[in-house]
């Protein structure tokens, strides 16, 4: 059940699981996959952010934020996913790291990038009312050749306006 599912911050105990998410195939052709020493790195340093989101006792996702500390107040959402994708936990999680970000990390801007192809992950955005900022073109390199990135940004003014904010 979606609604079952919490977020809370992410233990180093926690960084196998996230790996272990984010080297399936269905989701790595979307998201690099980090070594266990670079994620351990991250989760140390304050400029970063990391929830994992729970259904029980088990693991279903996680999200990644960075330039937590930004004077600009602009995080950025680096990585999320979820290890079932389709089962409706992305549109969940999605909506507690929107809340988190605004209201626990006092975002003014959030933002991310999206890879162009990557339907389901840009439809779970706009979605929740995020609006594309522009294409950057060629900006990432896949084992199949370059491909585009699309920007996408939330404002503060823009999540406090959404129904179901806090
Ligand atoms: C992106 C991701 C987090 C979304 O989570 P999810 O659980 O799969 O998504 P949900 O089932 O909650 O669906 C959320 C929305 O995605 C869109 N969506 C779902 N399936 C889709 C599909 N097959 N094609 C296009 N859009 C789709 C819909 O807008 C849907 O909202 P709706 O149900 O109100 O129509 C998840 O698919 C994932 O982990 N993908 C791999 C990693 C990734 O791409 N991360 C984002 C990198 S920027």
């Amino acid at each position: 059940m979606t609604a079952d599912l919490v977020l809370r911050p992410a233990l180093a105990s926690d960084i196998e699981t996230i790996i272990s998410i984010e080297s399936r195939g269905s989701i790595s052709q979307f998201i690099r996959p980090w070594r266990h020493e670079r994620h351990a790195a991250a989760l140390e340093n304050r400029n970063y952010a990391y929830l994992v989101a729970e259904v029980g006792d088990e693991t279903v996702g996680f999200a990644i934020f960075q330039e937590v500390l930004s004077t600009d107040r602009a995080i950025n959402l680096m990585r999320i996913a979820v290890d079932e994708p389709g089962q409706g936990y992305g549109k969940t999680l999605m909506r507690l790291a929107l809340r988190h970000a605004f209201i626990d990390l006092g975002a003014h801007r959030l933002w991310l990038d999206v890879f162009a192809e990557n339907d389901r992950a840009r439809n779970l955005y706009l979605g929740l009312g995020f609006v594309e900022e522009g294409r950057l073109r060629d900006a990432a390199q896949k084992p199949d050749g370059f491909h585009d990135l699309i920007v996408m940004a939330m404002l503060e003014d823009e999540y406090r306006a959404l129904p179901d904010a806090s």
